[in-house]
């Protein structure tokens, strides 16, 4: 339309300024638009590695959101949101904003969780809109108390879908009539300065609409839930009226100086559930009404000794569980107990109980179902003691001084699912101990002082999934059998030793953790297999543990293992070149310092073996140095971390897998070499495209391993290393590279160049944006040459390729001259037919050095290679001698391919049966590459 309707010489107008906009925009999008590290901010994905925060401080997290960004020292808004990801869902920012303007995060879309500790900050009625999907809203601040903060009435109202609101430390004395959204279900005001519950009325009238006089205006359903209002100091009883009306499920009112149970007389009669964790409550009034619906009591953290409960007094007729976890209970509440027939859940725990309890029948209802009892210095468990607590099902034993077991302590038990008695003082296990408890399915025994254990002390329960098995310092472990067991976790300081039968006694297990330092086998010719292994866990591994103990205690296999976690005692050297793992996603490696002696190498090894890991975690492995080796084999690399390493190398030639480096990166705690070889470092931290670089803001770097000078490594590369543009120019080659393909054009004087170029750059430009063309190949080969070269091409090269096995090699080929449709497009037909093949043959000779058009392909060909890496393979022919040097980016290029890539048959340096064969093998191996 458009060429039929414009002028010619217009056109050739339009085309040039269209031209110059394309290549701006490219030059743009390499330097500057791909680039997504962001000074301060940490980008995370936390569904692809949930244990990254223990590496990188990152601001909570709500469930189900794992898209994360988490900016500090935040003085401009705009300019940390700039390079923000769009699509996060989760956006914690840190600093001293002193005005949110409207609009100020336009464009956040899928934005759920904000999380903002901005200082005293200005919010205006615009600041949030857009934010739809918004579910959790937070300010904070940490102490001291507290901050201003002033909210005009309407700035919530955008928030359609906000379910969460919460301010910590700050005051809203000069807000009022607050719009909540009626989607809010959690309203926290904790460490505020409420003195008086009126107050809330004022802030948010939507709250109380029972007390509002004239019921009849606009009547909205009563929608809040949860009510948070702890930690508010100055919280006093007064007004405690004015709640009246107000329909919560759950009020939270730890640590405020509220005696707070008279809150019933405030007509809170609907309450589920109130929290009056750390109020410094000594005695439950022995009087109170106004509990009948109370669900659940959190008493935890107070002074409380004794509950003096008469009869139903305290009519928590309808209370299902109650805490009085860490409180000063010498004795059971037995009267109190008595009259909560609906009990299901009690927890006793940090309260002086012990040294032994007696629990009489008919204390508990016998809707209980979870008992907790942990530290209560308990000694001695009576027999028969819970022989009426048929329905218990949790039992917490934890953290007591209960030293021997028999079946007569657990005797009725009939339901018990879960039995923690860790960090007890067992020393023995009477045979037979577990007899009556048949459906138990989960049982920690760590931290015992056991030294042998065996199946059969472990008899009894039917359906045990879930097992934990620790003591001091050595635990010998024999004829363990359980096929049905899911999960089991071993801890013993000096050694564990299996005593195992022949046979397959972890068929099913999916979570393996051991720690300690030695792992012995019995009879050394058995080999267990887990054959459904998932997760592997290895502490506190030794150098005793030698490699030959892994292989021998584990097969050669684990095929379903998808997570490997080793994290050994310092200093200690263990190779790794374990077992085959080949679908093994996760792996992260701590403390082995076994690179001592060639790092690189044995990194490479271990990394061989895991061709679908997606995480690799490296933490205190003393590398000393990274090089490109270790890391091509990862071709679904998505995130590497690196923690506390010294005086680190990073080779220059990492940089060549810059296209494929994954996506997060992350330094925490790292120092590097003081050398010009990590020049590179910079600009691709700040520019990398693709790529997310967390801890490269102020490296430092050391001259050798005691060098604590703290250098700035930056500082180091500006000042001793006068040549840092290499990155440079390889980013902007690119840009560059479809210059230089311009300039043989120009030569033509023919307008019509133009309109390739447009379809040239639309095709870059779209697969720089990583739109990337998976589709099927339709060709094995295209093969460049020129015109000159065509003879030989066709008479000598075509034949062998094309030919049907088992003399040729029965090849697609693509062949400019043949297969490019008459009238179509060189151009066009070109980039779309070497999109379309497996293989890239480009046939030098000095002609085609010499010809424009042989060398745009090499050009294009060499773009398709770097920019598509993994799935085009580039291979170059030598016809003739040629000074490689010449070829243009040979420096590049070297970089890229590899010696099999090159094929050299001038002056009959190789013989022609020989060079088909290594063609056809290596095409052989390229197609096998692309097909998996
Ligand atoms: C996560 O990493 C830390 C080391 O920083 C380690 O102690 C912890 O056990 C790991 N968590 C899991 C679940 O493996
Ligand atoms: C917030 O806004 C008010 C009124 O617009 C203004 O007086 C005050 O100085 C602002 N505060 C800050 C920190 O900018
Ligand atoms: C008992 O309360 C403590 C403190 O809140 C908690 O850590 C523990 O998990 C609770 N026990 C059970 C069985 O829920
Ligand atoms: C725990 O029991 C041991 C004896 O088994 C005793 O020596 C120790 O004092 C007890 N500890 C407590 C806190 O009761
Ligand atoms: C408990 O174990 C002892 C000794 O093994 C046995 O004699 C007794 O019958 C068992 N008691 C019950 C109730 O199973
Ligand atoms: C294995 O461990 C993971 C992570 O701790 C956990 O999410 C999963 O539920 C465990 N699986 C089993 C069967 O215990």
């Amino acid at each position: 339309m458009l060429k039929e309707s414009m002028p010619k010489m217009e056109r050739h107008l339009f085309h040039s300024v269209l031209l110059i906009l394309i290549l701006l925009t490219l030059v743009s999008l390499n330097l500057t638009g791909l680039a997504w590290t962001i000074p301060d901010c940490i980008i995370a994905d936390s569904l692809l590695f949930p244990n990254l925060s223990s590496y990188i401080p990152f601001c909570t997290l709500a469930p189900r959101l794992h898209l994360l960004a988490s900016c500090s020292n935040v003085k401009n808004i705009n300019q940390t949101l700039e390079k923000v990801p769009r699509n996060t869902e989760v956006l914690c920012l840190q600093g001293m904003v002193p005005t949110l303007p409207a609009n100020a995060f336009d464009g956040f879309y899928s934005l759920q969780l904000l999380r903002l500790q901005l200082g005293t900050t200005n919010i205006t009625s615009r600041t949030f809109q857009g934010l739809d999907q918004l579910q959790y809203l937070f300010f904070e601040h940490h102490a001291p108390c507290c901050l201003s903060l002033f909210l005009p009435p309407d700035s919530l109202e955008s928030l359609r879908s906000l379910s969460s609101l919460s301010f910590q430390g700050y005051c809203l004395t000069y807000s009022h009539s607050i719009y909540l959204p009626t989607t809010l279900r959690h309203l926290t005001m904790r460490n505020s300065c409420l003195t008086k519950l009126q107050e809330l009325q004022r802030l948010f009238p939507d709250l109380l609409l029972g007390a509002s006089s004239t019921p009849n205006t606009k009547p909205r359903t009563p929608f809040l839930e949860v009510l948070d209002l702890s930690y508010n100091l100055q919280l006093k009883q007064a007004g405690i009226r004015d709640l009246y009306g107000l329909t919560l499920h759950s009020l939270i009112l730890d640590g405020t100086p509220l005696r707070a149970l008279d809150l019933t007389s405030s007509g809170l009669l609907h309450l589920h559930f109130l929290s009056l964790v750390g109020t410094g409550i000594e005695k439950l009034p022995a009087s109170v009404t106004g509990f009948s619906e109370l669900c659940a009591l959190d008493l935890g953290k107070n002074q409380i000794q004794n509950i003096l409960g008469n009869g139903d007094i305290l009519g928590l007729k309808a209370l299902k569980f109650l805490s009085l976890h860490d409180n000063h209970l010498q004795s059971l509440p037995v009267r109190f107990l008595r009259t909560l027939p609906q009990l299901q859940k009690l927890n006793l725990s940090m309260n002086k109980l012990g040294p032994i309890l007696e629990l009489p029948e008919g204390l508990f209802s016998t809707n209980l179902t979870v008992l907790d009892l942990s530290h209560n210095q308990l000694c001695e468990i009576p027999r028969g003691n819970f022989s009426f607590l048929s329905q218990l099902q949790e039992l917490w034993l934890s953290g007591n001084n209960i030293s021997s077991l028999s079946n007569e302590s657990l005797q009725g038990l009939r339901w018990l699912r879960t039995l923690d008695l860790s960090w007890n003082q067992i020393k023995v296990l009477k045979p037979g101990w577990l007899s009556h408890l048949p459906a138990l399915t989960t049982l920690n025994l760590l931290g015992t002082y056991l030294e042998h254990i065996s199946g059969t002390q472990l008899q009894g329960p039917k359906m045990l999934r879930h097992l934990q098995l620790g003591s001091f310092p050595t635990l010998e472990i024999y004829r363990l059998w359980f096929p049905m067991l899911l999960s089991l976790e071993i801890q013993a300081e000096t050694y564990i030793q299996f005593m195992v039968p022949s046979g397959e006694p972890f068929l099913f297990l999916e979570n393996l953790t051991l720690e300690t330092s030695n792992l012995l086998l019995e009879p050394k010719t058995t080999t267990i297999h887990f054959p459904s292994l998932r997760r592997l866990t290895l502490r506190g591994y030794s150098i005793f543990l030698s490699t030959s103990q892994l292989q021998s205690f584990f097969p050669p296999q684990l095929p379903l293992l998808e997570y490997f976690f080793v994290w050994c005692r310092n200093d200690d050297a263990v190779d790794l070149h374990l077992f085959e793992m080949p679908r093994l996603r996760v792996l992260e490696l701590g403390n082995l310092n076994f690179f001592y002696e060639s790092s690189t190498v044995k990194l490479e090894m271990l990394l061989n073996e895991v061709p679908q890991l997606q995480v690799l975690a490296l933490s205190h492995l003393n590398l000393k140095n990274l090089s490109v080796s270790s890391f091509k084999g990862l071709q679904s690399l998505k995130l590497l971390l690196l923690n506390s390493e010294r005086a680190l190398e990073m080779n220059s030639n990492l940089q060549e897998l810059i296209p494929q480096i994954p996506q997060y990166v992350y330094f925490s705690d790292v120092t590097f070499a003081c050398q010009c070889e990590t020049s590179w470092l910079e600009s691709w931290a700040t520019r990398a495209p693709n790529t997310f670089v967390y801890g490269l803001e102020k490296p430092i770097c050391m001259a050798n391993a005691s060098d604590y000078s703290k250098t700035l490594l930056f500082s180091f590369l500006a000042t001793n290393c006068p040549h840092g543009t290499e990155f440079w120019g390889f980013l902007t080659s690119f840009s560059l590279l479809l210059l230089l393909i311009i300039l043989p054009l120009i030569s033509c004087h023919k307008w019509s160049w133009l309109h390739h170029l447009w379809t040239l750059f639309h095709t870059c430009w779209w697969k720089l944006g990583g739109h990337r063309l998976r589709g099927q190949f339709n060709y094995d080969v295209f093969i460049s040459y020129c015109e000159e070269d065509q003879d030989w091409v066709l008479e000598e090269l075509v034949p062998v390729l094309e030919k049907a096995p088992p003399e040729g090699e029965g090849l697609r080929l693509c062949l400019p001259a043949r297969d490019f449709g008459i009238g179509n497009d060189r151009m066009e037909s070109m980039i779309a037919s070497m999109g379309k093949s497996r293989a890239i043959l480009c046939v030098l000779t000095g002609q085609a050095l010499a010809s424009p058009w042989c060398n745009l392909e090499l050009r294009l060909a060499t773009y398709h290679l770097i920019a598509r890496p993994g799935t085009t393979c580039l291979l170059l022919l030598f016809l003739e001698p040629l000074d490689r040097q010449k070829l243009h980016s040979y420096h590049r290029l070297s970089r890229w391919l590899q010696k099999e890539d090159y094929f050299d048959l001038s002056q009959g340096k190789m013989e022609w049966n020989t060079f088909c064969e290594q063609l056809k093998q290596r095409l052989r191996k390229a197609r096998k590459e692309r097909e998996d």
